[in-house]
């Protein structure tokens, strides 16, 4: 396996790990890769195949085509790099777990996680002469986020570290500290306690000014950025999808929003990243709150009707306004009573799943 090169590819809608290999023939692209488009981050990586097929005519199979399917799109990958690893976010099983144990378990492969066994035990007994590892972040067919790291004498943990990275999206990560300081962290391990791993992480203030640019929560969590929900299982993959660090509460991956607005007032939500997704909503009031200028504590509303409004204004759109009346929700639930709108809603993104 001399020459060998391993492929990370982490699939996010359908989040994927995918370790690959490249064989030692591969003599025809050791140039640098071309240059990321800042307009079209996401076709870096087609620009690199074009770059390769320019300089390896004939030698390339052609793509096979992709399909809608997650398991078979991240397992159709190119044939210079060779799937070691992929995982596959909010299937309630660890991608960590998956890729430091020892006996792959094949059932996993139940929800499209994939790990080849005889490249990840020799690269993992150090037999396999890796020489380049490349971790790519999917959302469904889609390559998001690349990174490029040198796999040169690495092991399964040893490869994911700042000095080994050749390239990424994300421009400040090559020169950023990583000194040792509290929340700055850049390794495989990541912050155990606080259950993220595949980490790499800048800085820890609160849960709201924490920042970084790659995060594998699991089921632990100690912010709401990470929290499983329902809609959102665990593991969920996080990462910038601009050019620098996030601050992770607002890529609002899990991260429940609320809105209010007194009645007759606009109501505006907007999601930087991704989309909305209503969660709960009441036109009313709720229990004992003091909001719009009244002290009245009596719940008032049906949020089952309120919601099914909002939804129908609101889901799936990256925003959304109008003004919350007695017209816009079809009567008025608490006569004399001045009412408000609450909101409780998701920035769902196909990057947190
Ligand atoms: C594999 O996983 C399944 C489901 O979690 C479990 O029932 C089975 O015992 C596991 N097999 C091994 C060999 O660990
Ligand atoms: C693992 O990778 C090797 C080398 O690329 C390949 O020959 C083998 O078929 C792969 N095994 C599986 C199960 O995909």
């Amino acid at each position: 396996m001399d020459g060998a090169a391993a492929v990370v590819l982490m699939l996010s809608a359908m989040a994927v790990l995918l370790f690959g290999v490249e064989s030692q023939q591969r003599v025809c692209y050791s140039g640098p890769p071309p240059e990321p488009d800042p307009d079209n981050p996401e076709h870096w990586m087609k620009q690199v195949m074009r770059e390769i097929r320019k300089r390896c005519p004939g030698r390339r199979q052609p793509t096979p085509a992709v399909t809608e399917k997650p398991c078979t799109t991240a397992d159709s990958t190119d044939p210079e790099w060779r799937l070691v690893f992929k995982g596959v976010a909010g299937t309630g099983v660890e991608l960590y777990d998956m890729w430091t144990t020892m006996d792959w378990n094949s059932s996993y492969e139940a929800s499209c996680h994939r790990r080849n066994n005889s490249l990840y035990q020799a690269w993992r007994n150090g037999q396999l002469n890796v020489r380049r590892v490349k971790l790519s972040l999917y959302e469904g067919a889609i390559v998001r986020a690349e990174l490029i790291f040198n796999g040169a004498g690495s092991d399964i943990r040893s490869w994911f570290t700042q000095t080994r990275l050749i390239s990424s999206p994300w421009d400040d990560l090559k020169s950023a500290p990583f000194t040792g300081r509290i929340g700055q962290i850049f390794s495989i391990d990541g912050d155990v306690v606080r259950g993220r791993r595949f980490y790499i992480n800048n800085y820890y203030g609160s849960c709201e000014v924490d920042k970084g640019w790659l995060a594998v929560n699991g089921f632990r969590t100690t912010c709401p950025w990470q929290t499983p929900t329902a809609a959102h299982p665990y593991p969920n993959i996080l990462y910038s999808t601009t050019n620098q660090k996030v601050t992770w509460n607002d890529v609002r991956s899990n991260a429940l929003l609320k809105k209010l607005v007194c009645e007759n007032y606009p109501f505006s939500i907007a999601c930087d990243v991704g989309t909305i997704d209503v969660e709960w909503a009441l036109y009313g009031r709720e229990d004992g709150t003091i909001d719009c200028q009244i002290n009245a504590a009596v719940p008032c509303g049906d949020p089952t009707t309120s919601l099914t409004t909002v939804q129908a204004a609101c889901q799936g759109k990256p925003q959304c306004a109008f003004i919350p009346s007695n017209t816009f929700f079809g009567g008025d639930p608490c006569p004399i009573l001045g009412k408000y709108l609450v909101v409780h809603y998701l920035c769902s993104s196909a990057n947190v799943h």
